[in-house]
């Protein structure tokens, strides 16, 4: 079976590592089970946005670079439509597989539906219920352009159950890591018209377990920086609806500034955040380090150790749950409601100065093996798709 893997931007790289890597096991054991070729839309070019992950992981070269680059929404999505619609058309793929809510995850799911070729969502049914959002954008059309939709969590299921879809798998439950061959056998052709939903559990979940075994050996954040091990904080910042809307920037500068009075404060700043803040950066309290984008397994262990994160990204703050370090989500919203619920999450408009009691709920997210159900899944539906 030949499938397309599309990544484009950090995230993805990072979520593409554990499919990979299924993929190359299951081939060890049968050979001819999965052609994967990888697209790299360009979107991120940087070395520490895209190359350093391909470096750390071990992932194998690209078979395509589409040298995309940088530019406002329409250009972006619109080169990254046509020249992933070439490579199809060379390339024939039985499936094409697009990760989260970039403009590469939509470019490519729409290249790929418009040549009536089945596309799977990785990290599906996701949603801040915020359409100003350019990912809420992404991730909706993608999802109604799929037919294959796996989700992270039940709550994912849920949302893509309000849009609609009904046609769940497993009744919504996890699916086992290997499942057997009669759990397919009455699904009969899978079609865009009704997409399949699947719950395998969260792959950035697969990544954190890795990493944080081999950062262990590899990270030199903490002896670089210099660090008092639990007694900092992190700062992450790049979504637009921050970045590029000043009085919300400044806003967050104070919240920053009144948490840095407590603890130093280190922040990895984006390119994206490096072009915005112009003047704003000199606003941040000198106890506010700022740094370059970091590596993932630096970014693990620089977690691991410290005592509260303050992120608008999504990946870390179910990172922040799993290692239960404390979390404030620089959103009015989220879409991993469940790391809210848990209470190591506060949207930092509800924060008063202290987390609220931690609960022991269930894991929401999975077991960390989402990236071996997820291949088992498509080997087994490869001849059902159109
Ligand atoms: C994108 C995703 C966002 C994701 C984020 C992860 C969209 C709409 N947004 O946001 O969902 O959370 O990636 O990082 O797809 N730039 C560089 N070097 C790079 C990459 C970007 O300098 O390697 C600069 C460019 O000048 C660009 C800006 O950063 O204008 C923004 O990049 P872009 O890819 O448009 O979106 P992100 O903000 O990174």
């Amino acid at each position: 079976m030949k499938i397309i893997n599309i990544v484009g931007a950090r995230p993805q790289f990072i979520k593409y590592f554990p499919i990979s890597r299924a993929i190359i096991r299951m081939n060890a054991e049968n050979p001819t089970s999965i052609n994967d070729i990888l697209i790299h839309t360009g979107q991120h070019y940087d070395y520490l946005m895209s190359k350093v992950f391909f470096d750390e992981f071990g992932i194998p070269a690209p078979h395509y670079h589409l040298e995309v680059g940088s530019g406002p929404h329409g250009r972006q999505t619109g080169e990254i439509m046509a020249k992933v619609e070439e490579v199809l058309e060379k390339e024939k793929p039985q499936l094409t597989v697009v990760y989260g809510d970039t403009n590469s995850t939509l470019g490519g799911a729409l290249a790929a539906a418009k040549l009536h070729l089945p596309v799977a969502h990785v990290e599906a049914g996701l949603r801040s219920y915020n359409k100003y959002m350019p990912e809420e954008i992404n991730r909706i059309l993608t999802d109604q352009l799929s037919t294959l939709l796996f989700c992270p969590s039940l709550a994912a299921i849920q949302n893509l159950q309000k849009e609609g879809f009904a046609n769940i798998f497993n009744a919504g439950s996890l699916v086992p890591v290997e499942p057997s061959q009669e759990m397919f056998t009455d699904l009969g052709i899978i079609n865009k018209n009704q997409p399949l939903i699947i719950n395998n559990g969260d792959i950035m979940y697969d990544v954190l377990l890795f990493a944080v075994q081999a950062a262990a050996r590899r990270a030199t954040v903490l002896s670089r920086l210099q660090l008092p091990a639990g007694a900092y904080a992190i700062l992450t910042l790049h979504r637009a609806e921050n970045t590029d809307n000043i009085r919300r920037f400044d806003e967050i500068i104070d919240f920053v500034n009144g948490v840095a009075q407590k603890y130093p404060v280190v922040f990895p700043v984006h390119p994206r955040t490096q072009k915005m803040y112009g003047q704003a950066k000199n606003r941040f309290s000198s106890r506010v380090e700022m740094i370059e984008p970091l590596g993932y397994f630096d970014m693990v262990t620089l977690l691991q150790q410290a005592a509260l994160v303050m992120t608008d990204s999504g990946g870390l703050q179910k990172e922040a749950y799993w290692l239960k370090v404390p979390c404030i989500t620089l959103r009015d919203e989220t879409e991993w409601v469940e790391t809210v619920a848990s209470g190591w999450n506060v949207l930092y408009k509800d924060y008063q100065g202290r987390h609220y009691p931690k609960t022991a709920a269930e894991p929401a997210y999975g077991d960390g093996r989402a990236a071996m159900r997820i291949v088992q899944i498509i080997s087994h539906l490869a001849r059902n798709l159109t």
